[in-house]
C-alpha cells in the first residue's frame, strides 16, 4: 500500500506531499484528451518557465522586512489548509445532460485552469529546490504547496467528467520556456494578481446570481483567489528589493507585459461564449472589470497602468480577437490559401498588438509600503 494511497492534495502540508499525493492518482487513472490539452504551447495557451534560478535566490528582502514577516507569517498560519476538497456543498453537477458546447468550453476553462496552476506549481517547486535563501526557499515552498492543492483540486472536478490531467507526465515533457528573473516577476506577479480579480469577480457575480452558478468549484473561489493575492504580494514584495526593476528602461517592458496578459485574457475568454453565457458574463464587461481591478493593485508596485479607458483600446483588443478567430479559420483551412490567410490575419494581430501598445500610458506615484489587503 502506498503511504499517499487515499489521501487528498488539500490536506498536504508541503508541495513533495502534494505531488506525490497527485502522482498516486495520476497512476490510478489518466486521461489522454485532458493531458494532450494541457501539453499544448501556443500563445493563448499555459506554459511552464524556467528561469535562472541563482540570481532569483541572490535577493536580499532586508529592506522589506517588517512586510516580508507578516506575510509569510500568514502563509504559514495556512488558513486554506484542508479547504480544497469536495464537502457537502459540493453539489451534483449532471455532466451527461450539459448542453454539449458548454461542457467542451467549461472542461477547455478547467484543463487549462489546471494547467495554469500547475504551472506555478513547478516554478516555485523549483525555485525551493534549488535555491539557499532561507527567505526565497520558504516563500517558495508555500507557494508551490498552494498551487499543488490549486491544481488536484481541479483535477477532482474533472475527475467527474471522467477526465485528469497527468501531472507528473507535464512535468517531465511538457516544453519549458526560459525567462530572465525579471521577465517572471512582470508576468508571474501579473497572473497572480489578474488571477485573484478574475476569481473574485466571476465569486461577487454569482454570489448575487446564485440561479447562474452551473458547477460548484465557483463556491471555492473567495478562498482560491485569497491564495493568489498573497502570491502578488510576495513578488511586489519582490520587485520592491530592487528599485531598477520599476524604473527607467524597465517601464517599457512592465507596459509590454500588462498588455500581452491583458490581450491575453481577453482573446482567450472570447473562445468561450457558451461559457460566459451560462454564468451570465458579458466577455466585455468582465474583462474590463478585471482590468480595473488589476490595474488598481497593480499601482502598489508599476508605476504606470494602461489606459483602458482609452477609445483605442477596445476597438484594437476586438481588432485582435477577430484576427484570431481568422487565424484558427486560416489553420483548419490549410494548403496555399488557408496559409495566405493566415499570414494576413497574423499581421493584423500584429498590428492590433502594436496599437495596443503605443496607447500612451497612465502615470502615478508608487507608494512607500506595497502591503495590501483582499478588498472586492
Ligand atoms: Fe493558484
Ligand atoms: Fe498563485
Amino acid at each position: 500500500m502506498n503511504a499517499h494511497a487515499g489521501k487528498h492534495t488539500a490536506d498536504a502540508t508541503t508541495v513533495e506531499e502534494g505531488l506525490a499525493i497527485a502522482e498516486e492518482q495520476d497512476r490510478q487513472y489518466t486521461n489522454e484528451m485532458a493531458t494532450e490539452t494541457a501539453m499544448a504551447n501556443t500563445l493563448l495557451t499555459p506554459r511552464f518557465y524556467t528561469t535562472d534560478f541563482d540570481e532569483l535566490d541572490a535577493i536580499d528582502v532586508s529592506s522589506v522586512r517588517t512586510d516580508w514577516d507578516a506575510l509569510i507569517a500568514q502563509m504559514e498560519a495556512d488558513p486554506n489548509k484542508g479547504h480544497f476538497k469536495k464537502n457537502e456543498d459540493w453539489d451534483h453537477v449532471d455532466w451527461e445532460n450539459m448542453e454539449p458546447q458548454l461542457k467542451k468550453e467549461f472542461i477547455d476553462f478547467l484543463i487549462s485552469s489546471c494547467t495554469a496552476e500547475f504551472s506555478g506549481c513547478v516554478l516555485y517547486k523549483e525555485m525551493k529546490r534549488r535555491g539557499n535563501n532561507k527567505d526565497i526557499t520558504q516563500l517558495f515552498q508555500l507557494m508551490a504547496r498552494d498551487e499543488a492543492r490549486h491544481a488536484g483540486f481541479i483535477n477532482d472536478a474533472l475527475r467527474e467528467a471522467g477526465l485528469r490531467v497527468n501531472l507528473g507526465f507535464l512535468t517531465q515533457k511538457k516544453k519549458y520556456t526560459y525567462f530572465r528573473p525579471k521577465f517572471i516577476y512582470y508576468a508571474t506577479y501579473l497572473s497572480e494578481k489578474i488571477g485573484y480579480a478574475r476569481y473574485i469577480t466571476i465569486y461577487r457575480h454569482l454570489e448575487a446570481n446564485p440561479e447562474l452558478r452551473f458547477h460548484p468549484i465557483f463556491k471555492w473561489f473567495r478562498e482560491w483567489c485569497n491564495d493568489e493575492f498573497s502570491h502578488g504580494e510576495a513578488f511586489a514584495l519582490l520587485m520592491k528589493t530592487d528599485p531598477k526593476l520599476t524604473s527607467g528602461r524597465n517601464v517599457w517592458w512592465i507596459k509590454f507585459f500588462l498588455t500581452a496578459v491583458y490581450a491575453t485574457m481577453y482573446v482567450r475568454d472570447h473562445q468561450r461564449p457558451a461559457f460566459h453565457k451560462a454564468l451570465g458574463v458579458d466577455p466585455d464587461w468582465y474583462a474590463h472589470e478585471v482590468f480595473t481591478k488589476t490595474s488598481e493593485l497593480s499601482k502598489q508596485i508599476f508605476p504606470i497602468t494602461v489606459d483602458i479607458d482609452h477609445p483605442k483600446w477596445q476597438t484594437n483588443l476586438e481588432r485582435l480577437q477577430k484576427a484570431n478567430v481568422d487565424l484558427d479559420a486560416a489553420r483548419k483551412q490549410g494548403g496555399v490559401a488557408g496559409r495566405m490567410k493566415a499570414l494576413g490575419a497574423q499581421a493584423r494581430a500584429a498590428r492590433a498588438f502594436v496599437s495596443l501598445y503605443f496607447i500612451p500610458a497612465k502615470g502615478h506615484q508608487v507608494p512607500a509600503s506595497t502591503r495590501m489587503e483582499p478588498a472586492y
